[in-house]
């Protein structure tokens, strides 16, 4: 029975160990196949690491391209920008400076200007270099630099020591053009760098083209402003010149009518009125003859004469004749006068014309009518006695005359009258004004006023041809007439004249 219970015991022991040697075999092949299974997993997880890796790598590349983008674009929107605004040049340059000072982390930056050819260093105390002693010695390393962007036109770098550095620094010279010339050198210097690399110099050129637009932009529009205030003024004058020859025009064929028609009455003006003075004294004869038969007549014929006296109203006619004979005197004399005034128009010529002080030829026209104005005007004076010009003191007095006479008439009861003579140095020309407190034109009279024989005035007050020949005889003087009015204001007129020039005066001089 034991022996049998050994035997299954053995067997059992064998098959236990064959079994276990079994699987010890198995679980081997196992961890080897597994072995193997993890390499390859780790092979394959390198790769996928190296692949996200160089991914990463990739995105960061792409990241600063696009940052290096974004900035660059920036750059040129700023600048772009300029264009649509009106900034001055200092503005500009400003600008530019600050922004290339950021977009290429440069420690210091400076503009340099050019005036009349001569190249200036403009120190902005944000930018400037720290120490002013060192600037000379800076000043003719920069120099170089400037001269060498004239020279060459385009950016430029260079390294070089430059006091109160210890490494080699970048400078950089950026030339801002306007058309054809350089206007601005920008200098920017840039430590810990020994050159900018390209993207940075091409971006940094299309910037500095960017500001050329900007700056040619402003030129043009500086030019075409000053071409539309030329061509405002030319019209301006244009419109007075057309004014001015309109009325040349007018008193030309005026003046060679008038100097007929005045030839023509001036000689029976001449005579009737000589004429009317002896028929006068004939008639004072005629009434002491009449006087002397009165006393030698009988008294039959007496009444002869009495009826006839009677008949033919003689008291009336002998009180009468007088008064006839002074108002056909006057009337005749004022034919004279305008005669005289139209003569005087048709032979304004410039013959005559001497140095004369435009203050004392005001101030004697205003004494020749002082009667006429004390009454109704204070008259105020302001004159520049140094106002010398060359004319016929005759013809002006007969001008101020006429401006003083309208005047008071205009004002009437009571107002002023100011009377002014300026020197306009700048532009050598002596101003007289007067300016009065009376009734003021409207559009019509103001249009009219110049034309001969023009007169709101009443007949006998005013013959409408002071302001015709006072314009003949301001023209003659190379001088402008102005006029300004308004209605219920008052009316100023102008008169500019050249001054007499020092080589005329001294021809006068030698002359006289
Ligand atoms: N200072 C003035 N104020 C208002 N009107 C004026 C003045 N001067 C001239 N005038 C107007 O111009 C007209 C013409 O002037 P003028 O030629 O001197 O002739 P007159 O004085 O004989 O009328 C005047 O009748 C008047 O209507
Ligand atoms: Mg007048």
């Amino acid at each position: 029975m034991s022996d049998s219970k050994d035997m299954d015991f053995e067997a059992a022991y064998l098959q236990e160990k064959t079994q276990r040697e079994a699987l010890e075999v198995q679980l081997e092949q196992r961890t080897k196949e597994d072995e193997a299974k993890r390499l390859v997993l780790e092979k394959m997880l390198d790769e996928k690491t190296k692949e996200v890796e160089s991914g990463i790598n990739m995105i960061q590349y792409q990241y600063d391209d696009i940052l290096r983008k974004k900035k660059e674009l920036e750059l040129l929107l700023t600048f772009a920008k300029l264009t649509q605004k009106t900034l001055t040049f200092d503005a500009v340059i400003a600008t530019f400076l600050n922004e290339t000072i950021n977009y290429v982390s440069a420690s210091i930056g400076l503009p340099a200007i050019s005036k009349e050819g001569e190249w200036k260093l403009v120190r902005n105390p944000k930018y400037d270099h720290p120490s002013a002693e060192e600037l000379p010695q800076w000043e003719a390393d920069l120099m170089g630099i400037i001269e060498e962007c004239e020279k060459e036109r385009t950016l430029i770098q260079k390294t070089m020591p430059l006091p109160g550095y210890d490494e080699s620094i970048l400078v950089l010279g950026i030339p801002l053009k306007c058309e054809k010339s350089i206007k601005a050198v920008v200098l920017l210097i840039i430590n810990n760098m020994t050159s900018l690399d390209e993207a940075l110099v091409s971006q940094l050129k299309a910037a500095s083209d960017q500001i050329r637009i900007v700056l040619e932009k402003q030129q043009s529009a500086r030019r075409l402003e000053a071409s539309f205030k030329k061509l405002n003024l030319a019209h301006h004058e244009l419109k007075e010149a057309q004014g001015q020859l309109v009325q040349s025009e007018k008193m030309a064929s005026l003046g060679q009518l008038s100097a007929g028609v005045a030839h023509e009455i001036n000689n029976p003006i001449g005579f009737v009125l000589s004429n009317i003075d002896v028929i006068r004294d004939y008639a004072n004869d005629l009434f002491q003859v009449l006087d002397k038969l009165d006393e030698v007549m009988t008294d039959e014929s007496k009444d002869n004469l009495n009826k006839i006296k009677t008949d033919v109203d003689y008291d009336y006619i002998r009180e009468d004749m007088e008064e006839i004979m002074k108002d056909t005197r006057s009337g005749l004399m004022r034919v004279r006068d305008i005669v005289a005034d139209l003569k005087n128009f048709s032979r304004i010529d410039q013959e005559d014309h001497k140095s004369l002080s435009l203050a004392d030829t005001v101030r004697a026209s205003l004494k020749l009518v002082w009667n006429e104005v004390k009454y109704n005007c204070k008259v105020h004076e302001e004159y520049d006695d140094e106002v010398l010009i060359k004319g016929n003191s005759g013809q002006l007095s007969q001008v101020f005359v006429n401006f003083l006479v309208n005047a008071s008439q205009a004002i009437g009861e009571s107002g002023e009258i100011f009377l002014k003579v300026k020197l306009d140095k700048e532009n050598n020309k002596g101003i007289f004004s007067i300016r009065d407190t009376g009734c003021g034109m409207d559009e019509e009279t103001m249009q009219k006023m110049f034309d001969p024989f023009f007169t709101t005035k009443p007949v006998g007050v005013g013959t409408g041809l002071g302001l015709s020949v006072s314009f003949s005889i301001i023209e003659k003087h190379n001088a402008v007439l102005n006029v300004d009015s308004k209605p219920g204001k008052g009316t100023e007129f102008t008169v500019v004249f050249p001054l007499e020039s020092a080589e005329q005066k001294d021809q006068d001089e030698i002359a006289s």
